[in-house]
């Protein structure tokens, strides 16, 4: 596994940069293999960059009829209630662009049987990736992110899904939340293509740090065990949340030194 860390100014150029990330990556995964299959999480913090993906300076790279867009994790709420993720992915990017509706797959989280809409989505998976018998479905990219705790996906600290090494998709129940949630697991997750983590704001400086330090104890926090093992891991990250980072001298969105 190769990893790379970017840091950017703010959040407005560090969304500009993770779009930009997906679309050519998106491109280039078409022009390789005819389909760009990638997996979104949710959360707040990529709401400004499906925006920018959808925006007019990025959307005509997309080879969106192309596209395989997979969720990450959903919570066990309805597609509209207010804490969907796939309701935030839809609003901002699925409603702008011309993705084909046949390739949205959508996470069904609010069924009552979550280990049905678990089995559900792993065969959406299988169906369409269509891996080799015996080896784990692989996605071009998987977008995450961090939450102050040190989780990803929805692989929560203390959670029984950190210990999954079967299934592709569970249902995995939030401790300090309380609430049960959809996910891939790191299986999944570490099979991918690449992985883009998408951290910013000065509140995940600590974890970022704690995540990227060997010297931290392995495994402490669930983020710590994303390791592709063929694979791109990138770190995109604002400044705020970079700043223990290894290499936060200078943003990489920072103009040329001799800039005048
Ligand atoms: C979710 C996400 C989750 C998210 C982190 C960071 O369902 O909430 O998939 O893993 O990426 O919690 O969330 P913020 O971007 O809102 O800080």
């Amino acid at each position: 596994m190769s990893s790379e860390i970017r840091i950017f100014r703010g959040l407005d150029e560090l969304s500009l940069g993770v779009a930009e990330r997906l679309a050519e990556s998106a491109e280039a995964a078409v022009k390789a293999r005819g389909r760009f299959a990638v997996a979104f999480s949710g959360g707040s913090t990529p709401r400004e960059m499906f925006r920018r993906l959808a925006g007019p300076d990025l959307t005509e790279r997309v080879p969106w009829a192309s596209c395989e867009l997979f969720q990450v994790d959903e919570r066990a709420v309805p597609p509209d209630h207010k804490d969907s993720n796939y309701r935030m992915i839809r609003e901002e990017l699925l409603t702008q662009v011309p993705a084909a509706s046949e390739r949205v797959h959508r996470m069904r989280a609010e069924i009552s049987d979550l280990e049905v809409a678990a089995d559900e989505y792993s065969s959406e998976i299988a169906r369409v990736l269509a891996p080799e018998a015996g080896a784990w479905p692989r996605f071009d990219l998987i977008l995450l992110g961090l939450g102050t705790d040190g989780h990803t996906a929805s692989l929560f600290p203390g959670s029984a899904g950190l210990n999954e090494k079967k299934r592709w998709v569970i249902p995995n129940f939030a401790p300090r939340l309380g609430v049960w949630r959809l996910t891939l697991t790191y299986p999944v997750i570490n099979a991918a293509r690449k992985v883009v983590f998408l951290v910013a704001g000065e509140d995940k400086a600590e974890t970022v740090r704690r995540v990227l330090d060997p010297r931290e104890p392995a495994g402490s926090l669930p983020a710590q065990r994303i390791a592709l093992a063929d694979g791109q891991l990138e770190w995109y990250l604002d400044l705020a949340a970079g700043r223990h980072a290894p290499g936060a001298g200078v943003p990489v969105d920072a103009p040329p030194a001799d800039a005048v």
